[in-house]
């Protein structure tokens, strides 16, 4: 798989995708957008991968938000288009991902790159990490799901005050509001983030990926999610991995997925 604006690493069934734009801080140009969209459909199927982390190229950036130069003389229609499409080819991909997907927040994380973010299942950020939704500053709302994820991690209040003040806040406050699960030293988070996905790798793959569609339901696609549960709760019951799970107790030993 080779990207221009992507480098990809997979080892012991963790695949690492980073953003490799540092000179521009890891903007999303509509090229990255497109890329990303593209390696995790080929990740979600891959057989050697069952988790994916995302980051950012150098110890300075995530991604500091869409290209402000790609779409600085657009349009009312042109930026529904821009919205629309960033949301359904990249950050709806990422977040009914069947494998979990982790953002391993390395610096900024502004804008598009706090969507990116948000739209992973897990957040790991580092002690330098600074999170914000600056759209107002520019004149605009955020537009690849912020106004929805942000509202759905911290609250409306919380969320609202992010995003009016367009303010920046420091990793231990987006610990403290539940926008962070784990902050760590730089150093350590890379580590950290395949410490969580070997721990993930243990269980089944199946009733993961399950597990994340019957979690997304209510919340992304606006479904009783109690419904999408007892579905996929049944479903799991006709899967290998259920038999190996259960099997493997039984035998006093551990699974093997
Ligand atoms: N889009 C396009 N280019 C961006 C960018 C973005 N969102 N964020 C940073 N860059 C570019 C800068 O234009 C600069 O490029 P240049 O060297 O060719 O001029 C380069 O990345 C480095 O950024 P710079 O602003 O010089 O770094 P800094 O350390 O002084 O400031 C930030 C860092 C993150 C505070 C600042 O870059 C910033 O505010 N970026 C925009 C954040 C934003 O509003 N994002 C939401 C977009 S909707």
């Amino acid at each position: 798989m080779t990207f221009n604006n992507l480098l990809i690493n997979t080892e012991h069934k963790i695949s690492t995708i980073t953003i490799n734009r540092p000179n521009k801080l890891n903007a999303l140009n509509s090229q990255t957008i497109s890329e990303l969209s593209e390696s995790i459909k080929l990740l979600e199927v891959d057989i050697s991968t069952r988790v994916i982390i995302i980051t950012g190229m150098g110890n300075k950036s995530f991604v500091a938000g869409a290209d402000i130069s790609e779409f600085a003389d657009f349009n009312s229609e042109q930026g529904m288009q821009l919205s629309e499409l960033g949301q359904h080819t990249l950050f709806n991909v990422i977040e009914n991902c069947s494998k979990p997907v982790i953002a391993a927040v390395n610096g900024f994380a502004l804008g598009g790159g706090l969507e990116l973010a948000m739209a992973s299942h897990i957040r790991v950020m580092s002690v330098n990490a600074k999170m914000g939704l600056p759209e107002t500053s520019l004149g605009l709302i955020p537009g690849y799901g912020g106004t929805q994820r942000l509202t759905q991690l911290i609250g409306k209040g919380r969320a609202l005050e992010m995003i009016m003040t367009a303010k920046m806040i420091l990793a231990d406050e987006a610990l403290k509001i539940g926008l962070a699960n784990h902050v760590v030293n730089q150093d350590d988070l890379l580590n950290f983030c395949k410490q969580i996905a070997n721990k993930i790798i243990n269980n089944s793959p199946k009733a993961i990926s399950s597990a994340i569609k019957a979690t997304n339901a209510s919340l992304v696609n606006n479904i009783n999610g109690f419904d999408v549960e007892i579905s996929e709760f049944g479903k799991c019951f006709d899967t290998d991995d259920f038999k190996e799970g259960t099997t493997a107790f039984l035998e006093k030993r551990k699974p093997i997925f």
